[in-house]
């Protein structure tokens, strides 16, 4: 029987363009989407979307002089630019401004009231507009700044909404320790329990309308907006149907295996805010989260002020203007190479560094002496000394590349990478070794062995690399069937 299997990625604010970061992030969410559907033949559901009720999305239109709606509406347009220029197969793309999403988080809210977890308090803190959160004492660097934002709080006495967090920490302990909700990488789990260890407070779940005036109303309460981060958690299960509690509510959310895929800023809103929800509200919880480094460039956090914030759509570009008409991957070469790069050189489980140079450097070696080459050399040899077609194998992953199947449990992408690319060059060494292209002009029958040997396991490399670079991947299978040289290469040398 096949398993429902419900991934999704964090949904970003509208208030600025694609970064890498996210790009990052898409492409690492797209990869274990389309292994669980290509290779444990799972029934998979995999939602982007963008996050729209910020309060820093309101302040970006004012400073821009437009309205907020046209600012989301426009972001959300160059987000589903990188989607589709990044091979993205999601299902969904959910606006929080939509009706639908108005619906499920009014009805989250309700439950919440219902169950007694919601009540009201006049309340001052520090607020930090970045990470949209509120923020204690000792959240902040010695010198009072959100370290992530490296900006001073504004201190803010409102009358809000609270949600009782902490009636759910004992539960939440007990869920994080038992893997019940399973957090990836191990590290990341114990800073969530370090957390929870301490003390810990209830959060303000709503804003005064009247400085936000955008966002969804507290049902009941026309003065108060929801808080962004309880609306925004609730879009996954908006694009399941909820309210609604049938269909793929059902069979995804509460039958089958969901996991989120974040950065390890938003963490402690994931593992802790949105299960806690989730109880409150009656509601299952989500079974993985993935936790992902950050992409630095140069060694450094990608920042204006540092001048060195490099964009998805520029690196794209830039392989798509030099040598997509060059090969035959055409005007998917760009989304290819990046989805190469990202894929197996930055370890998911940690930070991991972008620079132009290396990228470069990586694609000549990796892919176009590596993989390009061995594709040439090798049907070149066959297309002139092997006429019969082969019957391509079956593959049975967990047999016969465990390594790759291991790495892929902990959706540990980088690692499952580096087996393929193992593979490449375990083929070069074979064609340097055994000679194919001198053995078949003394003794064809043992030449023929050699080249049918190296055609299977491009197959194989083909086969593996689908998740991953799925339009190599086609090429290849295409390229080993019809036994033809293509007019152009795959992966033309970058001088
Ligand atoms: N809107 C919230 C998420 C709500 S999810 C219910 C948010 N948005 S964000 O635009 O700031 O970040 C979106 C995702 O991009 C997050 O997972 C975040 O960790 C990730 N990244 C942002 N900068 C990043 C890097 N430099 N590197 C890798 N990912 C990072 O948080």
């Amino acid at each position: 029987m096949t398993s429902k299997f419900f991934i999704t990625s964090a949904i970003p604010y509208s208030n600025g363009l694609p970064h890498l970061g996210h790009a990052y992030e898409y492409v690492l969410t797209d990869a274990i989407a389309r292994y669980k559907r290509v290779w444990e033949k799972d029934d998979v559901l995999f939602s982007l979307g963008m996050d729209e009720n910020a309060q820093k999305n309101v302040q970006k239109a004012k400073e821009l002089g437009i309205p907020t709606q046209e600012l989301v509406d426009s972001m959300g347009e160059k987000f589903r630019e990188l989607h589709q220029k990044t091979e993205m197969s999601n299902d969904f793309f959910i606006k929080t401004t939509s009706l639908e999403h108005k619906a499920a988080a009014t009805e989250v809210w309700n439950r919440l009231v219902k169950n007694g977890f919601i009540y009201k308090k006049t309340y001052e803190g520090l607020y930090c507009i970045g990470c949209e959160s509120f923020k204690t004492e000792k959240d902040l660097t010695p010198d009072g700044l959100c370290p992530d934002h490296l900006k001073k709080p504004e201190t803010v006495a409102e009358e809000n909404y609270f949600f009782k967090l902490t009636s759910f920490k004992e539960k939440l302990i007990n869920l994080i320790s038992t893997n019940d909700i399973k957090i990836i990488p191990e590290y990341r789990k114990s800073e969530m329990l370090n957390f929870l260890n301490q003390e810990i407070f209830d959060v303000s779940f709503s804003r005064p309308e009247k400085l936000l005036n955008w966002g969804i109303k507290v049902p009941r309460d026309d003065s108060q907006v929801i808080y962004v981060w309880c609306d925004a958690l609730i879009n996954y299960i908006t694009v399941l149907g909820f309210p609604d509690e049938n269909g793929n509510m059902q069979d995804y959310w509460k039958n089958g295996k969901t996991v989120h895929v974040i950065g390890k800023d938003i963490l402690r809103f994931h593992s802790i805010y949105w299960p806690a929800m989730l109880l409150g509200a009656d509601l299952p919880l989500p079974k993985e989260i993935l936790a992902h480094g950050f992409i630095t460039s140069g060694g450094q956090k990608m920042s204006k002020s540092l001048g060195n914030v490099v964009g998805p759509l520029e690196i794209l570009d830039l392989y798509n203007s030099n040598l997509s008409e060059k090969s035959i991957l055409g005007e998917k070469f760009g989304a290819e190479v990046f989805r190469y790069f990202f894929l197996k050189n930055i370890n998911p489980h940690d930070d991991g560094d972008f620079t132009f140079e290396r990228m470069k450097e990586l694609y000549n070696a990796d892919l176009a002496n590596g993989l390009g080459n061995l594709v040439n050399r090798t049907v070149k040899l066959c297309e002139k000394y092997l006429e019969e077609k082969i019957d391509f194998p079956q593959i049975n992953l967990e047999i016969e590349h465990p390594e790759f199947a291991y790495a892929m449990k902990d959706y540990d992408v980088m690692n499952a990478m580096n087996y393929i690319f193992k593979i490449v060059n375990e083929c070069d060494g074979y064609m340097q070794k055994n000679e194919p292209f001198k053995v078949i002009k003394v003794d064809i029958e043992a030449g023929k062995k050699h080249l049918e040997y190296l055609r299977e396991n491009l197959y194989i490399i083909a086969r593996l690399l689908n998740p991953f670079m799925p339009t190599t991947s086609d090429k290849i299978k295409e390229i080993i069937k019809e036994n033809k040289m293509p007019e152009k290469p795959l992966f033309p040398r970058y001088e």
